[in-house]
């Protein structure tokens, strides 16, 4: 008879924290192995560059399934849910909207949204970095979407997407479809489905505002943007709305959590950054230091543990034969401890960033090749940003007896009440 005992303790570990799970894992069977994961079945988890290279180049592989709730969530219209050309065309129209001069625009508004909310925090009294990131990026990505509006629409709309993230975010209704049944207001799906209806019905009163009178935001963009010359249809621009808001804030926030983890874990890393913010910065700085940070503390701790692909063919990824609809996961956290590519690396060495290198096919926290995240340039600068203001105005430290460990919070990987921290 089969052991289930091995099997529920490699699950149990993989949810709750995946990082001590692929700790093991890299000890024992190095960086590519197969394994029945809770969720993802039977796939084949891989660290090593080479095979991420063919995993995203060979043209072998497409899009994972992701999580079933997602579907119905976005319809099938959105940027995510696409492959192939239409994915391509797609981009072309939503990524313009997160890099260059369209992101500088966001600037005064994180900076000054950022000094409110962390002056009004009292002091002494423990806070989560995430939850008060996520307050930041989500009316920065509202802001982005909807325009700018008098702050009480703005703290509307931002209630209506919380309520609507939060009721997909209990595991039973993302995960298992069949508890996707809608039983009325009072079961979880009927709730998310009331939820996702309130906030359509914003999103649709607003299309009808900007049809009238257009307006220097997202919305308006995607109202007026063409595919093969045909504007996108409502439940287009719906999906591709709900996708940012989506993915738009709480990957930020998380991340967010593991760079003031990793900085605040030393008192002379604040002083150091302290002393740069206070030098450096003024308007148009790249602040390129304190990016270096950032990306040492993502290849640490990577929110967005694997990259999800589908085998398009029979093929092999070494010796393990994979059939055309296997699952195969490029794996962010074992190529990011890869030894062979980065010395000591449990190491928080921020230097490895800082001479230009990029670790192709080693280090991808924002993902790879054509999927690779829309959202990176406009994230990035926002990070930047938030640290640049608590560096030069506010001295945080952990809360009494805090530990920064690791543990899942549904997708994504945070530290542990995701950072506690006070104000002095
Ligand atoms: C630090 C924050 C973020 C992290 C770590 C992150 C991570 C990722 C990763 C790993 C992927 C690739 C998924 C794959 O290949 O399967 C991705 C894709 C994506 N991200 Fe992000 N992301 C972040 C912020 C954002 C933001 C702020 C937005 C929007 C404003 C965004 C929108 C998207 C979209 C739309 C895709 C899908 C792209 C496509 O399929 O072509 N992300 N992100």
């Amino acid at each position: 008879m089969i052991n289930p005992f091995p099997y529920l303790s490699n699950g149990y570990q993989w949810l709750q924290n995946p990082y001590h799970f692929l700790d093991q894992k890299l000890k024992t069977d190095g960086l590519t192995f197969r394994k029945h994961l809770p969720i993802l079945g039977n796939v084949v988890l891989t660290g090593e560059p080479a095979l991420i290279q063919k995993i995203i180049t060979s043209g072998e592989f497409g899009k994972g399934e992701g999580v079933g709730a997602l579907k119905s969530i976005l319809g099938s219209h959105s940027l995510i849910m696409k492959d192939g050309k239409e994915h391509l065309k797609r981009r072309i129209i939503v990524a313009p909207n997160f890099k260059g001069k369209a992101i500088a625009e966001y600037d005064e508004a994180t900076i000054q949204y950022t000094e409110k909310i962390f002056y009004e925090l009292d002091r002494h009294k423990p806070f989560s970095i995430y939850q008060i990131i996520q307050k930041i990026s989500l009316r920065i990505i509202v802001v982005a979407i909807f325009g700018n509006k008098e702050q009480e629409e703005l703290q509307y709309i931002e209630s209506l997407v919380e309520k609507f993230l939060q009721s997909f975010k209990s595991p039973l209704v993302l995960f298992f479809k069949p508890f996707q049944v809608n039983l009325g207001k009072y079961s979880p799906w009927g709730k998310a489905l009331q939820n996702r209806e309130n906030l359509c019905s914003y999103i649709l009163q607003e299309i009808g505002l900007n049809e009238i009178k257009k307006c220097n935001s997202i919305l308006s963009h995607l109202l007026g943007a063409k595919e093969d010359g045909i504007p996108l249809q409502k439940e287009e621009i719906i999906g591709e709305v709900f996708a940012l808001l989506l993915f738009g804030h709480d990957t930020g926030a998380a991340t967010m959590s593991w760079v003031i983890a990793h900085i605040y874990q030393n008192p002379k890393i604040v002083e150091k950054l302290q002393v740069y913010v206070k030098q450096e910065y003024n308007a148009g700085s790249e602040l390129t230091y304190l990016e270096a940070y950032i990306k040492e503390s993502m290849r640490l701790c990577p929110v967005v543990v694997h990259l999800t692909r589908k085998a398009l063919k029979d093929t092999t990824i070494t010796h393990y034969k994979i059939r055309k609809g296997d699952t195969v996961l490029p794996c962010t956290y074992l190529a990011h401890h890869n030894p062979a590519v980065f010395t000591e690396p449990y190491q928080f060495f921020p230097e490895r960033f800082m001479d230009g290198k990029t670790y192709e096919y080693s280090y991808f926290p924002f993902g790879l090749g054509v999927r690779t995240c829309i959202g990176k340039p406009f994230v990035m600068r926002q990070m930047k940003l938030i640290l640049s203001v608590l560096m030069k105005h506010f001295y945080l430290q952990f809360a009494p007896n805090y530990i920064p460990k690791p543990k899942r919070h549904f997708v994504l990987i945070l530290p542990q009440q995701g950072c506690l921290m006070v104000k002095k």
